[in-house]
């Protein structure tokens, strides 16, 4: 007799398994918003006091975010949804190499480092899977308040000259209105010397939270949400305890799941402004929607086709962009979608064709000429949305759907699958 040896569990490749063709009914809650809680929490580099953030999610990048803050020599403690940082014992200028490499938000600590220290060596955050996402508006914008800066060997190194290394207001143009830049500037400009305006301001409402918290600090901060920001530097920033905005990615999600599934869910917490081109979209393409205080209801029966373009705030967001393809995948008609924001953002399209999806390409621009039904099959998520979609795929389609590319997903959906099937979905996890 042969037999057949059976791979251990560990040796699964982490995959999730969709049943796929079930409605889903019931309340689905939002977490709070992966990139707020990211850039909040270098923030508390900035100040000597404690800072408690309330509604963090829990999701491996924040975990890794956590270890960059203790390698710096701040005191971090987590547990349930806050998390609580010390930046009293804040001893190193230069976060290492293998923990920044795992984490492109780490390169938020160059703006606080610098404010605080007068000195910051941060490596360059690499590319990423969706496109290079180059660094110039932020060393553009750190020179304009007086740092020097020389990116060699892989390294941002910039140190405030002069006598008190304290950084100068300035007048910063920014050429695209760049999220990570924008942030990194107001988080250098709060303790800088005089006043700081940046203009071309990104308009995001993980920006105007940013905002929210440093002015919690005692930071002087005007027109944030706004292409033009004012900032008038302090000499110190005090704690804080602060509530991160909810996930407006994650609740966009949900309501896609929803009208993928041809249901009714009710999503909460939702800050309607925060997905206002969302929400459009969702109701040119037949999905019904009513807001109740902070809960959005959803039920959908036909979708339609509909166009998008994915812009900066207030426009449809690229983060969503993977998500409502495979919605559209199977509305009636054909849809067109245009991704304006990162280079390689369509890699999902060769996933959605292995489960029946009708797509044609040209350049940034899919074409999508909506099927009745996806079949279920094994994917691939190339990126932390992509994987998103292929699970919105599978909850629509036709049988069996795996998904591999599980170390994406959890960098951004807290218990993903848990709160799927709580509303009645079939996903399991294997592996990992
Ligand atoms: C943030 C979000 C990310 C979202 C993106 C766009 C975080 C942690 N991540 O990323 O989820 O998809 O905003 O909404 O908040 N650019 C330049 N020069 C620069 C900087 C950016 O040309 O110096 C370009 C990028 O290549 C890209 C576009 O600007 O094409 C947007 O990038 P940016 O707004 O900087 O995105 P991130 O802050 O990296």
């Amino acid at each position: 007799m042969t037999l057949t040896a059976v791979p251990s569990q560990s040796l699964v490749t982490p995959q999730l398994e969709i049943s796929g063709g079930r409605r889903l009914s019931g309340d689905l809650r939002v977490s709070g918003a992966k990139n707020s809680a990211l850039v909040l929490m270098a923030a508390c580099l900035l100040s000597e006091d404690g800072l408690r953030l309330r509604n963090v999610p829990p999701l491996t990048d924040i975990a890794a975010m956590g270890e960059i803050l203790a390698a710096l020599g701040v005191g971090v403690r987590r547990g349930g949804d806050w998390i609580e940082m010390d930046g009293r014992t804040l001893n190193k200028s230069a976060p290492p190499y293998e923990l920044v490499n795992s984490l492109r938000a780490s390169f938020f600590c160059i703006g606080p480092l610098l404010a605080r220290l007068g000195v910051a060596r941060v490596p360059l955050p690499g590319g990423c899977q969706i496109g290079t996402r180059p660094v110039v508006e932020h060393v553009k914008g750190l020179k304009a308040l007086g740092a020097q800066v020389t990116i060699e060997h892989g390294v941002v190194s910039a140190v405030v000259p002069g006598r008190g290394h304290r950084l100068s207001g300035g007048r910063i143009h920014m050429d695209c209105p760049s999220v990570g830049a924008t942030e990194t500037l107001m988080m250098a400009a709060v303790l800088a010397d005089g006043e700081t305006v940046i203009e071309n301001a990104a308009l995001e409402p993980e920006v105007v939270d940013l905002a929210g918290l440093l002015i919690a600090m005692g930071a002087r901060i005007r027109g944030a949400g706004t292409p033009s920001i004012t900032i008038v530097g302090v000499d110190r920033l005090h704690g804080a305890d602060y509530a991160v905005i909810p996930d407006r990615i994650e609740a966009g999600t949900f309501l896609l799941a929803a009208a993928i599934t041809r249901s009714t869910l009710r999503v909460s917490p939702v800050i309607p402004e925060h997905l206002g081109a969302v929400l459009t979209k969702l109701e040119e393409a037949g999905a019904l929607l009513e807001a109740d205080g902070t809960a959005m209801t959803i039920s959908a029966e036909t979708i339609n086709a509909v166009d998008l373009r994915t812009q900066p705030f207030p426009g449809f967001p690229t983060d969503l962009q993977a998500p409502f393809m495979s919605l559209l995948a199977t509305a009636k008609g054909t849809s067109v979608i245009t991704e304006n924001i990162f280079e390689n953002r369509l890699q999902h399209v060769a996933e959605l064709q292995r489960m029946g999806a009708a797509i044609r390409m040209q350049g940034n621009t899919a074409f999508i000429e909506g099927v009745h039904r996806l079949s279920g099959a094994p994917v691939q998520g190339s990126d932390l949305r992509a994987s998103a979609a292929m699970v919105l795929a599978g909850l629509a389609a036709e049988g069996i759907t795996r998904v591999q590319g599980l170390e994406y997903l959890d960098r951004g959906y807290a218990d993903f699958e848990g709160k799927l099937n709580a509303v009645g979905a079939s996903i399991r996890r294997h592996g990992g």
